[in-house]
């Protein structure tokens, strides 16, 4: 079943009967599908609770104004050359300093796609630090690099960073789906998130790219049982980026 009404994502979204698609559980030990078998991402119940906590406990202590300072820092620092800024930042304030590793684990993390570069990266990974913080680097990675290159579509000068990022997570979000399985049906349930953050009877003219309408309920960072548990963090690096590149 395809989703592309808001109230009916937001239901979805909001009901512990629809769980993420199970990844398989039987991957060799350091690998891609074996951190897949581990993550809060595809875990349900209390496993997910407390998978979820912990990943909590630690954003809670990275400042989301000091990744902003940080990435608009050394955006400038590099001269632009913004790819890899994100990554790097967080990846320092949560003790890990060379995070090359995490693009190659992170672009079979969400799709599932094995392959022995990202198993390699893995295990690069694990060298370094714990399976949590790899967690964060992997989600945030292709999804806040995929904010900044969108917003960066859209910038003109003299732009409000922050209403400019908050219409592009609406008009145009990174992640453009996400799946449910509803275990009472066994059916798959597709979120377009594209659609459902432009549903008329939520928004207003909602093909239009307009960074004025301010905060607006789009479902970007996910609802719910498990929506996104760092809006603020992927906000401050993305804006971080854009002042080092537009300011
Ligand atoms: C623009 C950037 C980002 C977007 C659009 C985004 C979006 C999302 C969405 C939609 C989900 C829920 C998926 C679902 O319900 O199926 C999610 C989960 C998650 N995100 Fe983000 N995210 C972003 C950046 C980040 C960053 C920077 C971090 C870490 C610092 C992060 C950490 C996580 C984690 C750990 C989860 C799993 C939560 C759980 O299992 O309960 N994300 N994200």
């Amino acid at each position: 079943m395809l989703i592309t009404r808001h109230a009916e994502a937001v239901a979805v979204l909001a009901d512990p009967r629809y769980v993420p698609p199970p990844v398989r559980q039987d991957g060799a030990q350091g690998t891609l599908a074996w951190l897949r078998a581990r993550v809060s991402r595809f875990s349900t119940g209390e496993t997910h609770a407390g998978r979820r906590r912990e990943l909590v406990e630690l954003l809670d202590q990275v400042d989301p104004g000091a990744l902003r300072a940080e990435a608009e820092t050394m955006t400038r620092r590099r001269g632009g050359d913004w790819r890899g800024v994100p990554t790097a930042v967080l990846g320092a304030a949560l003790g890990v300093e060379d995070t090359r590793a995490v693009p190659a684990a992170a672009a079979g993390y969400l799709s599932g796609e094995e392959s022995p570069r990202a198993d390699a990266a893995v295990a690069e990974l694990l060298e370094r630090t714990g399976l949590p913080t790899i967690t964060l680097l992997l989600q945030a990675h292709a999804a806040t690099e995929g904010l900044v290159e969108n917003a960066l579509e859209r910038a003109r000068p003299g732009d409000d960073i922050d209403a400019l990022l908050h219409e592009t997570l609406r008009g145009n979000p990174p992640l453009k789906a996400t799946r449910r399985l509803d275990q009472l049906t066994g059916d798959e349930v597709t979120i377009d998130l594209v659609a459902v953050n432009r549903d008329g009877d939520v928004f207003a003219e909602p093909e239009r790219f307009d960074p004025a309408r301010g905060r607006t309920p789009h479902l970007t960072f996910g609802h719910g049982v498990r929506p996104c548990p760092a809006p603020a963090h992927a906000l401050a690096l993305a804006a971080g980026v854009l002042e080092g590149l537009l300011t």
